[in-house]
């Protein structure tokens, strides 16, 4: 092989994803040298606890330390990569390694969608690269996908499984009969959850990946906090099982849609009709579906976490830098983005599964077909299950229909004196 060029990393974040980042360097290093022609020498590793003991045993030459300056300012070090996690100090250890020049290599979506305007602008401004293929569905190269493989397509519509870690949980649920917080447990000992795993299982870390796929898809930012965001806790399994019974699965979906009138985007557990390939993805696997207006529609799947999955990302990010081709950060010329002209909330259409608990009485089914029709809504479906105890489970299939429609019928039906317990309504993917 020809002289090899040396590239020197400085890696701040030695937990799951760092420990398979710091594996993979070993063990794939003919296969990176092959590919990038440069040798990587693994300056400095940072960390929160040095004593902590590590399933990764780091080279020789590394140097462990809890100081992030030994990497923002050391001039040997090109590329910094970020794998703490969380706001701060992630963005302020970012933001400083730009400044002194080094390229970023991180998989933190949860900074890029909150606060990523600033370091993408200042990464353009500088021309540096700030990668971060690993921020979203883990070793799915999706970013790489939107930013240079569909370039040349106007982007319709993305939706996706892209939480690990909710899907392995609703696989459990469904396959398994586990309860919740056994599978969360479980989803916790592989590595698969967040820190905080309410990120996880409250939605937004769905959501943190779909600001940053409706960046690189539609060039324009969505600001989080405007982002609609439902979670899978509190999903009962009967509703699963119900779900079942209709022909579908039930998945936590991140969905964005551009229509004429402005962007449709959010986050909720949808139910997937069961011949769907979305509705086949299980465990910790990942799917996203993107529409294009050349390509038409693509599935890419694979393992949306996990510490090699998601060091693979890394590593490509890394060599992508090392290579130093001409930073497109955002996938658009424009580092700053406008904002996105978000679809007014009474706008969006769906289907929708609602399961009401009922006093067996007469009547009931009468006045909740008679409110919903009141508000234009029609019933697809309908069944009625269980004896006459404290309450039994009425659930609706509803046609497509306006969702403020649904939620104005809903919110009426939700104070009538038959129900036994709040109404449980999921969109449906039909
Ligand atoms: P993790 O296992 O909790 O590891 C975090 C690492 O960062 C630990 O080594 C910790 O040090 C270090 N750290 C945290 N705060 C620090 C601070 N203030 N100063 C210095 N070091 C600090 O996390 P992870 O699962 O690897 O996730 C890392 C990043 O990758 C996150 O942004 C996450 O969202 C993203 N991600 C994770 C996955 C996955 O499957 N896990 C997949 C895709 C993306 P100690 O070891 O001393 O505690
Ligand atoms: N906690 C995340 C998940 C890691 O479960 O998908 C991958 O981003």
């Amino acid at each position: 092989m020809s002289s090899l060029r040396t590239v020197t990393l400085g890696l701040a974040g030695f937990g799951t994803v760092g420990g398979g980042l710091v594996q993979l360097l070993q063990e794939n290093r003919k296969e990176l040298e092959a590919r990038s022609g440069c040798s990587f020498v693994l300056k400095t590793v940072v960390v929160r606890d040095p004593s902590r003991a590590r399933s990764v045993q780091l080279p020789p030459q590394t140097r462990l330390t809890t100081s992030l300056s030994e990497i923002t300012d050391d001039p040997e070090i090109d590329i910094a990569i970020e794998l703490m996690g969380g706001i701060e100090p992630a963005r302020s250890f970012i933001q400083s390694a730009l400044e002194h020049g080094k390229h970023v290599v991180t998989a933190n979506k949860a900074l890029l969608a909150e606060a990523g305007r600033g370091l993408f602008a200042l990464a353009g401004r500088s021309g540096l690269r700030l990668l971060y293929e690993a921020s979203v569905a883990g070793g799915i190269p999706v970013i790489q996908v939107l930013k240079d493989s569909l370039a040349g397509n106007a982007i319709h519509s993305i939706e996706g499984i892209l939480n690990g870690t909710s899907n392995f949980i609703l696989s459990e649920m469904s396959s398994k009969g586990a309860d919740f917080s056994t599978a969360l447990g479980e989803a916790q000992e592989k590595g698969y959850a967040e820190a905080d795993p309410t990120l996880d299982i409250d939605g937004f870390d769905t959501a943190h990946k779909l600001v940053l796929l409706i960046r690189l898809a539609f060039g324009v930012e969505y600001p989080f906090a405007r982002m609609p965001i439902q979670g899978i806790r509190g999903l009962d399994s009967m509703d699963i099982e119900y779900a079942r019974e209709f022909g579908y699965r039930v998945k936590l979906l991140g969905q964005a849609r551009m229509t004429e009138q402005g962007l449709e985007a959010g986050v909720y557990p949808v139910l997937v009709r069961h011949t769907y390939l979305l509705a086949r993805v299980g465990g910790a696997y990942n799917a996203v579906r993107i529409e294009g207006n050349a390509v038409g529609s693509l599935f890419l799947h694979g393992l949306g976490a996990g510490a090699l999955p998601t060091a693979s990302a890394v590593l490509g990010d890394i060599v992508a830098a090392a290579r130093g081709t001409t930073p497109f950060n955002s996938g658009f010329i424009e580092q700053v983005l406008p904002e996105a002209n978000i679809l007014p909330e009474d706008m969006p259409v769906s289907p929708y599964y609602v399961r009401f608990m009922v006093k067996d009485q007469p009547g009931v089914l009468h006045i909740l077909t008679g409110v919903l029709a009141s508000h234009g809504i029609s019933i697809a479906q309908a069944f009625q299950r269980g004896a006459r105890t404290s309450g039994v489970p009425l659930v609706l299939m509803l046609h497509e229909g306006r969702v403020s429609d649904v939620q104005a019928a809903l919110k009426e039906i939700s104070t009538m004196d038959f129900l036994c317990a709040p109404i449980v309504a999921y969109r449906v993917l039909d």
